[in-house]
């Protein structure tokens, strides 16, 4: 059984840094990509030992924790690692931050598909390289690639390196192998080196399938960064994968961590991430049913209720992306969501700017009462805005 947890006043960037990120305390927060779900129990389980032990002492890897990933990985995507292309950092934001300063040189161009995960944008600008951007396309709210602008975009600014968000965050995509293929095609004749954000990994929905980027292709210049920080709630532990095939780029990696000082994790996180890839596939199932039951409600109040609000489908995240375009101004969403709906949602502009203001992406992993609460707080106050 999953259990909903009431997180305000406990330090939750989520409910608790409301008034930082959008100047109000008094919102439903239904925006960073975490859940409000108690993790699985074998993770508490785990910790509590090791806390009752009571020796915070400097700790090692554990024996099993790499193969535990190893597993899954082998398991659940079909993805045969090799031990020695693994390595450590404590998030895929700041991992995605060193490669980019890894792979490429100060003015370096870096393309990404937009709309995409607004750190991808800073991560490109603060590190002093140059962001292109090639859109999707959006066909009713169902997104696809136009490999022919990623293409010409590449050629056109001699692009050295491309972050791919595969599940894609905001737009719920499940990349297929050929659409991947495709991609990867495209950066090997040209030379890109590819990073692969898979932390959404796990979180797909009926029949969709995740498949690794490095699986599809002989390419090896293709970095992979995961975690079981969606999968299973664990963004607290800052534990995340780092897969590197390229024995160059792993030597590159190596050298720089070696720099920087930070050649491994912290204990917390090596004990709950190696639990839960143990054992904690059951809760993830769970999971899986509740996000697909609040997504379906969406879905179908809102074609009940205002059918022009276009909703993407979601085929994986927890992270529903949805156009508020026919009923109000795109410069007007952010003013009306947080202060007439009183919610707390990432806004489209983030994530690639004023060409997605129409838009806001709910992140789902809640209770179904919230996103009915939020749901309905959105289609009162359109309602109302309709019959003045
Ligand atoms: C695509 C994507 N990458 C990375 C992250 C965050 O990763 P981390 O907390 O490991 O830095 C998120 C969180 O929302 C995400 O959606």
């Amino acid at each position: 059984m999953l259990k909903y947890i009431e997180r305000k006043q406990t330090d939750s960037t989520k409910w608790d840094g409301l008034e930082s990120m959008f100047g109000e305390k008094d919102l439903l927060s239904l925006w960073v990509a975490d859940m409000d779900f108690q993790v699985c129990d074998c993770v508490i389980e785990k910790l509590k030992e090791y806390l009752e032990f009571g020796v915070l002492g400097y700790y090692k890897e554990p024996e099993g924790y790499k193969q535990s990933f190893i597993n899954w990985e082998k398991t659940y995507h079909n993805y045969e690692l090799n031990k020695e292309w693994i390595r450590y950092s404590p998030g895929v934001v700041p991992a995605i931050n060193w490669f980019i300063q890894i792979l490429t040189e100060r003015n370096d161009s870096v393309i990404v598909l937009t709309p995409v995960y607004y750190p991808f944008l800073d991560a490109v600008k603060n590190n002093g390289r140059k962001l292109i951007e090639s859109d999707l396309i959006n066909e009713h709210g169902s997104y696809t690639i136009n490999f022919k602008d990623f293409e010409d975009k590449i050629i056109e600014n001699n692009v050295k390196l491309f972050i791919l968000c595969s599940p894609h965050n905001p737009v719920g995509r499940v990349w297929k192998r050929d659409e991947l293929q495709s991609l990867i095609n495209i950066c090997k004749k040209h030379n890109v080196k590819v990073i692969s954000d898979e932390i959404h990994q796990d979180i797909v929905i009926g029949k969709n399938k995740h498949i690794p980027t490095a699986a599809v292709s002989d390419y090896d210049s293709i970095v992979t960064l995961t975690a079981g920080t969606k999968t299973f709630n664990l963004a607290a532990c800052k534990n995340s994968f780092v897969i590197i095939p390229n024995t160059e780029i792993l030597k590159a990696f190596d050298n720089f961590v070696q720099c920087i000082r930070i050649p491994s994790g912290n204990t917390f996180g090596y004990i709950a991430v190696q639990s839960a890839y143990e054992k904690g596939r059951e809760w993830l199932k769970e999971i899986l049913k509740q996000i697909q039951e609040n997504y379906l409600y969406i879905k179908e109040t809102f074609n009940k209720e205002l059918p022009l609000v276009e909703i993407s489908p979601l085929e994986g995240t927890y992270l529903t992306w949805i156009n508020l375009g026919s009923y109000i101004e795109g410069e007007d969403v952010e003013r009306f969501i947080k202060e007439k709906c009183k919610l707390a949602l990432d806004f489209g502009e983030w994530f690639g700017g004023e060409r997605f203001n129409n838009y806001v992406r709910m992140n789902i992993a809640t209770s179904k009462e919230n996103v009915a609460k939020a749901v309905n707080q959105i289609i009162h106050e359109i309602q109302m805005m309709k019959n003045k």
